[in-house]
């Protein structure tokens, strides 16, 4: 029977066997698949697993030091790495999603893969793919959903790399990652992340993204976030956060008249991602967290709740 004590056993028992004493780069993200992932590696071989935490400047407030913290904390051999510059470079005055999706793939890969050179006779990657992932990626190079959106989670390593693969979490769902993460004892907050994407805060700006719209969005992001943890409701949500809109509408500050931006506030409730249904949040939390938001973040004068389904509303904008 499958549980995840056995699974963790049985994981750690074969990555020793199979790894020895290699060296093993892992891209951390954050996130509970490849935290986990990381964690059931660090078991089995220590310090030759090399760890690299790349901040492309689209993560959420005050994300990348919090969490870089976090993994030192858990004893991962981790390399913060922030290339934030060389990513909004590559994605000046980009406005479409494929193309941008495509420069931070492209980036992280130049980055990741500079990274990976310096560890001297590294012989394998490391990934937290798990098992819908690995679906997703077949069904879309294949399907018409192919030109959709292109993630980057899967398949990306560049072939003059020549690593090999190791992937410990292949084969389980979501909530068997984070089953296994507590039968290891990682921490509850950890494991309770909501999805975030891989491209970041780049495909919740819409139109170009500039480190200004970066800073608007953050703001907006953190209060939202914090306040659906304040209010217990971050655990009912699948995921959540905010997008900035390519629209100015007028306001009111005072007596003067605005022309400022509006962000969109999106929660779901989901299981796989692949359907969706908007949160009926309650409104007396929209209607605190948008005067906050108004109040606070300076460029934003309107908030709107986005009350569309999956399908045919796709969970992100872009
Ligand atoms: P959509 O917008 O397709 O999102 O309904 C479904 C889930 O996938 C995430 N998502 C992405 N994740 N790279 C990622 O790593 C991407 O390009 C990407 N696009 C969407 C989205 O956040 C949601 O969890």
């Amino acid at each position: 029977d499958w549980t995840p004590d056995s699974f963790v056993d049985e994981t750690v028992n074969n990555l020793k066997e199979q790894l020895g004493n290699d060296k093993v780069v892992l891209g951390l993200s954050g996130g509970v698949d490849s935290s986990v992932a990381a964690m059931l590696l660090h078991k089995a071989i220590g310090k030759n697993l090399h760890c690299i935490f790349v901040n492309n400047g689209l993560l959420r407030k005050n994300e990348f030091s919090t969490v870089l913290q976090r993994y030192e904390g858990m004893g991962l051999n981790v390399k913060g790495v922030d290339a934030s510059a060389r990513f909004l470079e590559a994605l000046a005055g980009e406005s479409d999603p494929e193309k941008k999706r495509k420069a931070i793939g492209r980036v992280f890969i130049e980055v990741f893969d500079d990274e990976a050179h310096a560890i001297e006779d590294v012989k394998w990657l490391a990934q937290g793919t798990i098992y819908p992932d690995v679906i997703e990626s077949v069904s879309v190079s294949g399907g018409p959903s192919a030109t959709i959106k292109s993630h980057h989670n899967v398949g990306g390593l560049p072939d003059y790399m020549k690593l090999k693969i190791v992937e410990p979490l292949k084969m389980l769902f979501k909530d068997e990652v984070r089953r296994v993460g507590a039968s290891m004892g990682m921490d509850k907050e950890l494991l309770g992340r909501h999805p975030f994407p891989g491209p970041g805060l780049a495909i919740r700006i819409l139109g170009d993204i500039t480190s200004d719209k970066v800073r608007i969005l953050q703001e907006v992001d953190a209060i939202f976030i914090n306040g659906l943890k304040e209010n217990g409701l971050y655990d009912k949500v699948w995921q959540a956060g905010a997008i900035l809109l390519p629209v100015q509408s007028v306001g009111v500050m005072g007596d003067e008249r605005t022309y400022e931006n509006c962000v969109a506030l999106r929660a779901v409730e989901s299981t796989d991602g692949m359907t969706a249904d908007w949160v009926n949040l309650p409104y007396e939390f929209l209607q605190k967290t948008s005067n906050t938001i108004i109040n606070r973040v300076k460029g934003v004068n309107r908030v709107v709740y986005d009350i569309s389904s999956k399908p045919p509303a796709t969970i992100e904008w872009e």
